[in-house]
């Protein structure tokens, strides 16, 4: 009898440890967690950065995302995309190194049927149409060149009167363009649009040198200190394709015995002899440092905040979380605003 009892004792036991075994089964094995890979260009731009911190924070909790860093080459980014394809992944969001390879890329997804998203670096639209599982999130790059224009407007003021930061009194604007990667959308189209916008509201621009510093703070602090030596004293205006850059320059400069005080008035700013209006793109952390301090005269926000945003909503329905229309073509866009100081 007591035999018995406890071989029944036993079977209970087992009972409930296999209910138990099948309630995690159900809450784990049936979970809807989905696992998203992120490949990013690199882990050495600080803008890229934010952008990555902003994507983890709307992940919540039933997204898991991974992170890739493809150290600035495309080979390295094909076969960590490769490798991923291996193991189960539900959705990918590519940053390219070379926005204009994507091509196979996007053949191999489309094999695996494995949709897509693209950010920050813009595939060729004939790419984007092979497939109906690709978008790209991104912000137009037209845009911020605009409004990068109406910040060295309002700081030269009118284009047939300019104020005392033509500091030569020529009537025009001697300037120096910090190029990001040649090739890259933003780094082309900003480029073309500020000086065109500029251009045409009547503003004489007088280019003294377009020098390419790959969206580096360093490497934009050594082309820097080249123009200094050869055109310091007529440089009037320095027009930065981001604020990576910028803040290099702003180094340079200094180094150069320019941002001082010369008004004695214990700040940095316009009023001093000395400074120069240098205007970014991105409204990184350290670049919004620098305009409250003085340094930096105003720059253009690429809304990293609301492109994660935006992307993680996509990301929601395109793996069926939510039923949300999301957008009616394979873009979406997020708009620049600019920053100035206060
Ligand atoms: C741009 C941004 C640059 C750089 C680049 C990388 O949108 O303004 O600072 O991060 O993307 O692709
Ligand atoms: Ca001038």
């Amino acid at each position: 009898m007591i035999y018995k009892k406890k071989i029944k004792n036993v079977m209970s036991v087992l009972h409930i440890c296999s209910l138990v075994v099948l309630f995690f089964c159900i809450t784990s094995c049936t979970s809807s967690e989905r696992r998203i890979s992120l490949f990013l260009y690199t882990d050495t731009d600080p803008y890229i950065m934010l952008y990555t911190e902003e994507i983890l924070a709307n992940a919540g909790t039933d997204l898991r995302v991974e992170r890739y860093f493809a150290r600035n080459s495309q080979t390295i980014q094909n076969e960590q995309i490769e490798r991923t394809i291996n193991r189960k992944t539900d959705l990918m969001i590519v940053n390219p190194v070379d926005r204009l390879g994507m091509y196979p890329v996007i053949e191999r997804l489309r094999q695996e049927k494995i949709p897509v998203i693209f950010i920050n670096r813009e595939p060729l639209a004939r790419d984007l149409d092979r497939w109906n599982q690709i978008w790209y999130v991104g912000a137009r790059a037209d845009q911020s060149g605009q409004l990068q224009a109406s910040l060295v407007a309002t700081l030269f003021g009118p284009a047939t009167r300019l104020g005392p930061l033509d500091r030569n009194g020529d009537g025009k604007i001697q300037t120096v363009l910090l190029k990001g990667e040649q090739g890259h959308q933003d780094a082309e189209i900003r480029t073309e649009q500020v000086t065109k916008s500029l251009a045409s509201a009547g503003y004489d621009i007088q280019l003294l040198t377009t020098e390419v510093a790959n969206w580096n703070e360093e490497q934009a602090f050594q082309k820097m200190e080249g123009v200094i030596s050869r055109w310091l004293p007529q440089i009037e205006l320095v027009i930065s394709n981001n604020d990576a850059m910028a803040l290099g320059a702003i180094k340079a400069l200094r180094a150069a015995g320019k941002f001082v005080d010369d008004s004695g008035d214990g700040k940095i700013g316009c009023t001093d002899a000395s400074w120069i209006p240098i205007v970014g793109i991105d409204g990184i952390r350290d670049a919004q440092v620098m305009i409250d301090r003085g340094y930096l005269a105003g720059t253009v926000y690429n809304d990293y905040r609301s492109q994660a945003r935006a992307l993680m909503r996509l990301a929601r329905a395109v793996l069926g979380f939510s039923s949300e229309n999301i957008t009616d073509s394979k873009y979406v866009w997020i708009d620049y605003t600019t920053i100035r100081p206060e």
